[in-house]
């Protein structure tokens, strides 16, 4: 039987979620939940660009809550960043999980253990009481910064260092209040210090449970995570996809957060952000990477449409993980826990021509 799907936001990474729902035969979409009043009333995939699926997007929570469905994809703006209650989130996708349905996000909690037992307590009791799973993925983090070196570490005889870099050209995005208001680009260096507190603390804790779940997956214990901000200002007007980052202001930024084991930074996590391919002349180019230090030296680079579909591929990554989900015991089920999630009949395979009939 196809699982039921809800969608909860269809964003940049919930419109390709719909997208890929809509176009599988083992899923089916049963509901979606908006926030822009406009497209309240609309066919979801007419929002998403596909065909009709017959779902009617909603603001209604109560509608959401009875309608029947395995699993809920929540995909909203993180409310860490924009709402004035950081639990906003969780409380909502405790509601979902409470009333029954599983619940896939990329807004975080992707290692609640992090956040310490109150967070670890509110998600298990509202497993127990709807019966479900909670599952927290991405494309970064979520797989490059976590399952790739986890599953990288599988050759290694001896492990110095997990070294994860990401390097990001926003130059063609149009988001001009993600960029802009939320990540701090196009700010003098003043006004980003006194405008960043949000922002910083919220990736802090994306990037730190990240680590976290490594360092716990390895079996090594960390004395602290620290974090580490370095800006580049542009040397001339560039022009983006979201507005001009006039000269003087924020055109890049380099993140390092870093678990350390006594004096030593035994994983690192590091983003290389530009506004635009001129900018951060001196900073590394090139592709996302993993390198493993040790026994032997492993390093993997990842390139392809990453710029452009990283939020497909946070999509994806939790499309894929439905099966697993549903199947999981119920409870907070992390990547440590779960099945390998693999694209299981994804292969695009010719179609087989019916045989003959024998006369
Ligand atoms: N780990 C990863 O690799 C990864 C990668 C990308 C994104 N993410 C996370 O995934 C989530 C979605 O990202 P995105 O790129 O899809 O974001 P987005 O396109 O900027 O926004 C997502 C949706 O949030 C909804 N929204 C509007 N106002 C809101 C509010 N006040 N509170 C909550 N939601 C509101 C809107 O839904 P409607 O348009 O339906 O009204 C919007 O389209 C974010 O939390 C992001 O941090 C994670």
């Amino acid at each position: 039987m196809a699982y039921k799907v809800i969608q909860w936001a269809s964003g940049g990474v919930g419109a390709p979620a719909i997208a890929a729902v809509a176009g599988r035969s083992d899923m089916s979409l049963a509901g979606l939940y908006v926030y822009s009043p406009d497209k309240v009333g609309k066919d979801a995939g007419t929002i998403v660009g596909v065909k009709k699926t017959g779902v009617i997007a909603t603001d209604d929570m109560d509608k959401i809550l009875k309608t029947k469905a395995d699993v809920v994809i929540h995909t909203p703006l993180p409310s860490v960043v924009w709402g004035d209650d950081p639990d906003a989130d969780l409380n909502i996708i405790c509601q979902l999980l409470a009333s029954g349905k599983n619940v896939i996000t990329t807004v975080g909690y992707m290692y609640p253990k992090f956040h310490g037992p109150r967070v670890v307590r509110k998600l298990n009791a509202a497993c127990k009481k709807g019966g479900t799973t909670f599952h927290s993925t991405g494309s970064n983090p979520g797989w490059i910064g976590d399952l790739l070196p986890l599953t990288m570490s599988s050759l290694s005889n001896r492990i110095d260092q997990v070294a994860v870099r990401e390097i990001s050209n926003f130059q063609h995005g149009n988001a001009p209040v993600i960029m802009f208001n939320i990540m701090g680009f196009g700010k003098t260096r003043a006004q980003f210090k006194k405008d960043s507190g949000r922002h910083a603390r919220w990736l802090t804790e994306l990037f730190s449970e990240s680590i976290q779940m490594v360092a716990d997956g390895l079996g090594v214990t960390l004395d602290k995570i620290s974090t580490k901000t370095t800006l580049s200002l542009a040397t001339r007007n560039h022009k983006t996809g979201s507005g001009t980052i006039k000269k003087g202001t924020v055109a890049g930024q380099r993140w390092e957060w870093a678990g350390w084991a006594g004096r030593k930074k035994v994983i690192t996590h590091e983003t290389i952000w530009r506004m635009h391919e001129a900018a951060a002349k001196d900073w590394p180019q090139g592709d996302h990477s993993v390198t493993i230090n040790g026994e032997p030296n492993i390093r993997i680079e990842i390139a392809g449409d990453w710029i452009d579909s990283m939020l497909d591929a946070a999509a994806l990554h939790a499309v894929n993980a439905i099966p697993h989900v549903c199947k999981a015991d119920p409870g907070i089920k992390t990547f440590l826990d779960l099945p390998w999630i693999m694209g299981k009949g994804l292969v695009n395979v010719p179609k087989k021509k019916p045989a003959k009939k024998k006369r």
